[in-house]
């Protein structure tokens, strides 16, 4: 029986009305947990055996659009441009959340980089990272390295480590690319781009130099 057109109209207007609901929810952002829910998702995911093997998987994906600058499995192949690969997977966390909170405002490229990623892909991406294999690179320790290696026995390895491995939220050094790690350690310093109080006290009394060489050290590790 065909439906009168008052009906008609209705049953129509339903039907747009849904489409454009869902097609809106479709574009929703995932709503943003606060940080600490993000870690505790991080760490519960690290442990759990019958779930890594996916979010790995998933990380890889996410991922693959950050091989133009940060290199195949993030080892940078570009001065300028931090490895990811095996650093700690709090840290490479922390600081995606600190992009998209505009904490860290160095770079409005990896910001918007960072915003185009859901919180589950963020959690997933730095796990995935952080099991990435650090590619060795020729270490040969000159002078200036040795001057380093120096003051980070007496300034950095309480936070950093003997290795400089560091841990969960306290960055690994080693193996960093040097440019990227004089320009961080002179944002720190200066203020502004960068902002972390235990940052911005160990670099407050260190001249360009002492930066150079540390970088050069902390690249040969
Ligand atoms: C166009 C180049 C480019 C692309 C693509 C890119 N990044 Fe970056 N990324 C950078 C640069 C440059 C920095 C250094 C910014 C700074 O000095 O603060 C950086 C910094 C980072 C840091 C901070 C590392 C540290 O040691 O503090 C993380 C984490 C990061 N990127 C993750 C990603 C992820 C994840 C992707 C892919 C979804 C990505 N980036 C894509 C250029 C890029
Ligand atoms: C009191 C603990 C502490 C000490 C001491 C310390 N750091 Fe850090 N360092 C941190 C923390 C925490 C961060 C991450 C801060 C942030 O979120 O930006 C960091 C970040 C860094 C970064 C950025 C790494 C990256 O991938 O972007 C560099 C480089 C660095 N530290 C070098 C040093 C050097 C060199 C010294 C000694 C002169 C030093 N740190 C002393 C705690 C410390």
């Amino acid at each position: 029986m065909p439906l009168n057109p008052r009906l008609r109209l209705h049953r129509w207007l339903l039907i747009a009305a849904t489409a454009v609901s869902t097609s809106l929810h479709a574009r929703e952002k995932p709503v943003e947990p606060p940080p600490p829910v993000l870690h505790a998702q991080l760490a519960q995911i690290d442990r759990d055996a019958a779930r890594l093997p996916a979010a790995l998987a998933r990380g890889e994906k996410g991922a693959a659009v950050c091989r133009h600058c940060h290199g195949v499995g993030g080892n940078s192949v570009r001065p300028e441009v931090p490895n990811l690969a095996g650093q700690n997977p709090d840290y490479l966390l922390e600081q995606m959340n600190k992009f998209v909170h505009g904490q860290r405002q160095s770079s409005a490229f990896m910001s918007g980089m960072i915003k185009a990623l859901s919180p589950d892909e963020r959690v997933d991406v730095a796990l995935f990272l952080s099991r990435q294999p650090v590619l060795k690179k020729p270490a040969h320790v000159d002078a200036r390295g040795a001057a380093g290696a120096r003051l980070y026995g007496k300034l950095c390895v309480g936070c950093h480590g003997a290795s400089a491995t560091g841990a969960h939220k306290i960055p690994r050094l080693a193996g960093q690319q040097v440019q990227y790690l004089e320009d961080s350690l002179k944002r720190y310093r200066d203020g502004g781009e960068r902002v972390d109080p235990r940052m911005a006290a160990y670099t407050r009394n260190l001249k360009d130099a002492d930066i150079q060489a540390l970088a050069a050290y902390l690249s040969t590790l």
